[in-house]
């Protein structure tokens, strides 16, 4: 039977004004063509400009732009990429897909994602790229780490599909590395109705190969034409990258999306902005039950896309349990650490070298903290968790 909650994790991350709204009704109505037009133009135009980045492609989700980030890598085999495996399934599986061997590396126990330190233990000879999650919407040490990935000569991606806006020393996530993957799925903290994503990058080489990468492999011919329609509309090729030849996609982004994703850039510092200082005002209200470990960060380092917290205690499940069947509130336990998955033990990936991803991911929980929860509900559940903390007590 399904559970009914009160507070629910919802599927859906914000709401939309109505100009935003209205933005979507004329991009439905006018917009000719309805995909790979002035819109998408203009959203990679401002989102370049946003992440301080040379170039933005619009794509239909961040596990598209991921697809692309480990064609551009050009995996040799025997070469490897490290992960960290608490993550979502779509960092890793792109780069097995395109022949690379999974390194898992552990996070911090108090940042909850990977640090130089971390990932300098997994480097060998074969490494070729190394994958930055900013998980939960934190913004990982960049600079120690592209110190790190300079040094050898490894290809950095930043997954920062959560981290949108998350912002250190000035820079935002996703702008320190080779490339930076976004997402506009459905949960995200700004989406392009469900689904959507962004891959930017700064190396022209990379751009060049880009669009038809994206876009079926769709060229002009290289010669002159006398009519339009002669020989065809138009070539498709491979897109090329070192003398090498790439398997295109189709991995484009509607235009109402598009349209869509312009607007909202106008709102995504505000909304992150409240998302914090709501996160930082659950965290004090609950200060004094120290053994519910949050991480506390009072800058925009953080965008908050979640609010999790870690038990000291051991209880976590009995919490859980309080929480949803007491107290009608769904937390929940994302990201499965991928070596643990199915689809990992299968490949041969299933062991990892990574207690503090064990010890955190078996004691941690992730709150309902949806932009459009009311002050009420935060109340509640801040009320609630309090309760079930001083239950869990005695
Ligand atoms: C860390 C991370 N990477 C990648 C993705 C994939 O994003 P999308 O759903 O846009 O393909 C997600 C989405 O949940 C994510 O959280």
């Amino acid at each position: 039977m399904q559970q009914e909650f009160n507070i629910n994790f919802s599927g859906r991350g914000h709401l939309y004004t109505p100009e935003e709204i209205e933005v979507v009704v004329k991009a439905m109505t006018q917009a000719d063509p309805l995909t790979q037009g002035k819109y998408r133009d203009q959203f990679e135009q401002k989102f370049a400009a946003y992440q301080q980045t040379k170039h933005a492609f619009a794509v239909c989700n961040a596990t598209a732009a991921l697809e692309m980030a480990a064609q551009l890598c050009q995996f040799k085999p025997g070469e490897e990429v490290i992960i960290p495996t608490h993550t979502f399934t779509a960092t890793a599986y792109p780069f097995l897909k395109k022949g690379a061997r999974p390194v898992w590396a552990d996070i911090d126990p108090d940042t909850r994602v990977v640090t130089a330190d971390t990932l300098a233990a997994r480097i060998t000879p074969q490494t070729k790229a190394i994958i930055v999650v900013h998980l939960y919407g934190y913004v990982a040490d960049m600079p120690a780490i592209m110190d790190l990935a300079r040094e050898h000569q490894i290809l950095v991606i930043e997954d920062a599909a959560q981290a949108i806006g998350a912002t250190l020393n000035g820079i935002k996530a996703g702008s320190f590395g080779d490339m930076g993957v976004f997402s506009f799925h459905s949960h995200k903290n700004i989406s392009t109705l469900g689904e959507g994503g962004m891959l930017t990058v700064n190396d022209d080489r990379y751009a060049a190969v880009l669009p038809m990468l994206r876009h079926n492999g769709h060229a002009a011919f290289n010669f002159e034409r006398s009519d339009y329609w002669l020989p065809g509309m138009g070539d498709v090729d491979f897109p090329e990258l070192n003398g090498e030849r790439l398997w295109p996609n189709n991995f484009c982004l509607g235009e109402v999306e598009c349209a869509l994703g312009t607007k909202l850039l106008d709102r995504i510092d505000d909304m992150n902005t409240a998302r914090r200082r709501r996160a930082i005002d659950i965290i004090d209200s609950l200060s004094d039950y120290t053994e519910l470990v949050f991480q506390r960060e009072d800058s925009d380092r953080h965008n908050y896309h979640q609010l999790v917290g870690w038990f000291s205690n051991g209880k976590r499940n009995d919490f859980m349990r309080k929480m949803a069947n007491d107290k009608k509130i769904k937390c929940i336990l994302p990201y499965y650490p991928l070596h643990h998955n199915s689809m990992y033990k299968k490949l041969g990936y299933g062991t990892a070298d990574c207690p503090n991803t064990d010890r955190f991911f078996s004691q941690m929980t992730s709150f309902p903290f949806h932009h459009w929860l009311s002050d009420e509900e935060i109340a509640s559940m801040v009320a609630a968790t309090r309760e079930v903390l001083k239950e869990l007590r005695s």
